[in-house]
This record gives structure tokens, C-alpha cells and sequence, in this order.
């Protein structure tokens, strides 16, 4: 009797270190939903009130980039704000769009996850890191933060920024940077989604309504589960399941969606929640196109102008290129989009992909 109940006990006991190597196996941990601290959050409300603040100020001194009525006399900068957890591979080839352009229609923000010891390029990236970076974890709401980290930098920073580009590290352009800026600036035609015919816009010749090239889908089979991943109604009253929507994390801001962002309380209360099915969350997919289409669905294209390659996607990762698929028909494939005159940026490319990239910098990415 004695020796069963110790058997059965001492069985019990040897099975518990076994559970937990196991566990990681069982209840995958790739992305830790650790909660974000308090000091944290009270660290960017610091921030985003600063900026929103200043937003208001200067709205006064820089009515074109709000208003965009004087856009040809007024020069607006595009910021390109590069989220990151790693060196930035593609550097070199960055630099080499940024050499053409002139330094006054653009800023660059860096936002480093400070844990993972990113090495600062030399050149142009160099400076631009921002200071208030913190760690982030793939799939949960550090994405989010560091994100709106970066458009309050930015916003803060220039008053004159207009459109807000995140960027990451496997990011490449598809275009030179002069293409960039006419698309988004000064091109009527570039968005096919808007009727070129449209009053409002060519009543003045210049184009009066800037919209955010944000990525908004309401059908996805995979919402539901997104949706309930933190408990079927956790996200109730703010966020009916209606309301719920998915994108991609990359993305142009206008400024006026940029602040709105930054503005935002109680969304942001919702989504920062930890998901008890991590491999279902993803908030930074959500949180923004969710976002944007509750507050102003027609200032939104509700498409990306960052290709990526969802085809044999595995553990949420789109395909990744590698080096020896680098050529000329790639980048002229990679172009073509059914909504705009091209996609402008592409993901994501293996870091071996530098070389063949840079030959054909000059002779194919950066030639339009
Ligand atoms: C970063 O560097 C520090 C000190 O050299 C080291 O302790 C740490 O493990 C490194 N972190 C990563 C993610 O490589
Ligand atoms: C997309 O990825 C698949 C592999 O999953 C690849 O076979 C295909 O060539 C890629 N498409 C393009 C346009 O590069
Ligand atoms: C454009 O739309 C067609 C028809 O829906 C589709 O087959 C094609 O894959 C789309 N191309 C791109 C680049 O999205």
C-alpha cells in the first residue's frame, strides 16, 4: 500500500520537470506577451502628449501640411521611420536612394530594439536612431508602441512631415526616391482606386486630399480567432467583432493620421491586452487598419504599398527572397499592383541579398 501511494507520488513528482520541457513545445513562447510596464507606457504618454501638443502649435506656422493648399510653394517631407531588431542589412542600398534625393523632402527614424545590440550604420542612418526605443517582441503590442513611438518622433521633430513610411529591416525600395515622392506628393493618377475624374481633386490642380496607403481587411478567415484571442469578449463595448480589422504592419501615414494614431486612449486599451493564444494575436496587424477604418474609412486607400509574398507562408512569416532569385524581372514583378502605378517598397529579402541588389541599384531600382 505504502510503496504504491510513494511510486504513484514519486512518479507525479519526476513528470513535473518533464512537463516543463515540454511545455515550450506544447504552448509555443516564441512571442513572451509580457505586459507592458507601467514606467513604459507613462514614458510614451510623455511622449505622444508632447507631440500632439507641438502638432498644435505649429499647425498655425505650417498650414500646407495640414491643408496641402499651398503644397507647391511649401516643401513637404516624406518621414521614413525604420522598425527594427537587428542591423539594417539593406543599409548600403537605402543610402543609395536617399543620395539622389534632395535633404530637404525627407527624415529618417530609426527605432532599435535597445536589447539586441544594433550595430549604427555609418552614413545617413547613423544619427538617426531614436532615443527612446524599447524592446519588442514579435507579434504583441510592443509593435504597436514602438510604431507610435516613431510617428511621435517624427511628428515632434518636423512639422513638415507629411506622409509617415514604416519601414523594416528586411524593407527594400522598388523604385527611386524621386518616383516615391511624386507618387505620394504631387502624382493625381498614382492611387487607381480613386477616380482620377474626381471634382474635388482637380478643381485646384494640385491634389487637396491626402489619403494613408493602409492595407484594411474585413474577410479574412482568420479574424474570428484574432478576434477572440484575448476571450470572446475582451474586446467589447469599444471593438464589436464588425468593427475588427486586419492589414499589414507596413504602411504611409498622412499627418493627420499619423497624430490620430498618437491620440488614441482607447483603442489602444484594448489591444494592448495579452492574448492567451499568442500564435492567433498579431495586435500590430490589427490594431492600426481597426484603428483608421473606425475613425475615417475614406481617408484610407485600404491598400499597402509594401509587397510581400504570402504564398507558402509558414508560422506567419511571407516568403522570404534569397540571393540567387535577385534579377531585373523580379524588382519589375514585385512592381505590379492592381491598385496603385506600382508598389514602392517590397518585403522581405534574406540579408545575403545586399550584393545582387546593389548591382542592379542604379541600372534597375533606381532608373524610372
Ligand atoms: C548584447 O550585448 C551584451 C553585452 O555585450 C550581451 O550581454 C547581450 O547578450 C547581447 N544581446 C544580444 C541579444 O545579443
Ligand atoms: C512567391 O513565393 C513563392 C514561394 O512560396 C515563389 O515560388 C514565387 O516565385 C514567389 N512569387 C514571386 C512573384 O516572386
Ligand atoms: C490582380 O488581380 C487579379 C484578378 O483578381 C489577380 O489574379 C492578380 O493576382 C492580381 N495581381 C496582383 C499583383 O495583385
Amino acid at each position: 500500500m505504502f510503496s504504491t501511494q510513494f511510486v504513484l507520488i514519486f512518479s507525479l513528482f519526476l513528470s513535473l520537470p518533464i512537463l516543463f520541457l515540454l511545455a515550450p513545445r506544447i504552448f509555443p513562447s516564441h512571442n513572451p506577451s509580457i505586459p507592458i510596464s507601467p514606467s513604459d507606457e507613462l514614458d510614451d504618454f510623455v511622449l505622444f502628449r508632447k507631440a500632439i501638443a507641438s502638432a498644435s502649435a505649429s499647425a498655425a506656422h505650417y498650414p500646407s501640411a495640414h491643408s496641402h493648399l499651398t503644397s507647391k510653394s511649401k516643401k513637404l517631407k516624406i518621414a521614413f521611420l525604420f522598425l527594427t531588431n537587428t542591423d539594417l542589412f539593406f543599409a548600403p542600398l537605402w543610402e543609395q536612394f536617399f543620395k539622389s534625393a534632395d535633404k530637404n523632402l525627407f527624415n529618417i527614424y530609426v527605432h532599435a530594439d535597445p536589447h539586441s545590440n544594433v550595430t549604427k550604420p555609418t552614413g545617413i542612418f547613423f544619427s538617426k536612431f531614436i532615443p527612446d526605443a524599447k524592446r519588442t517582441y514579435r507579434a504583441s503590442p510592443t509593435l504597436i508602441s514602438a510604431t507610435r513611438r516613431l510617428l511621435a518622433n517624427a511628428i515632434l521633430d518636423d512639422p513638415t512631415n507629411t506622409f509617415f513610411a514604416v519601414l523594416s529591416q528586411y524593407c527594400i525600395p522598388l523604385h527611386s526616391f524621386k518616383y516615391v515622392y511624386n507618387s505620394l506628393i504631387s502624382s493625381k493618377s498614382f492611387d487607381l482606386s480613386s477616380p482620377e475624374s474626381d471634382p474635388e481633386s482637380t478643381q485646384y490642380n494640385i491634389k487637396i486630399q491626402y489619403k494613408s496607403f493602409i492595407e484594411i481587411i474585413s474577410k479574412d478567415r482568420r479574424l474570428w480567432k484574432r478576434y477572440v484571442s484575448r476571450g470572446k469578449y475582451a474586446m467589447m463595448p469599444e471593438v464589436p467583432f464588425e468593427k475588427f480589422r486586419a492589414g499589414s504592419q507596413f504602411f504611409v501615414l498622412t499627418r493627420r493620421h499619423a497624430l490620430m494614431v498618437i491620440e488614441d486612449r482607447m483603442l489602444w486599451n484594448k489591444f494592448k491586452l495579452p492574448c492567451y493564444r499568442e500564435d492567433e494575436c498579431f495586435p500590430e496587424e490589427h490594431y492600426f487598419p481597426t484603428l483608421l477604418s473606425m475613425q475615417d474609412p475614406d481617408g484610407c486607400t485600404k491598400y499597402t504599398l509594401t509587397k510581400v509574398n504570402w504564398t507558402g507562408t509558414r508560422n506567419g512569416h511571407p516568403y522570404t527572397y534569397k540571393a540567387a532569385e535577385i534579377s531585373p524581372v523580379l524588382i519589375q514583378e514585385l512592381r505590379q499592383s492592381n491598385y496603385s502605378s506600382s508598389y514602392l517598397f517590397a518585403r522581405k529579402f534574406e540579408p545575403i541579398c545586399l550584393n545582387p541588389l546593389m548591382k542592379i541599384a542604379d541600372k534597375v531600382i533606381f532608373r524610372d
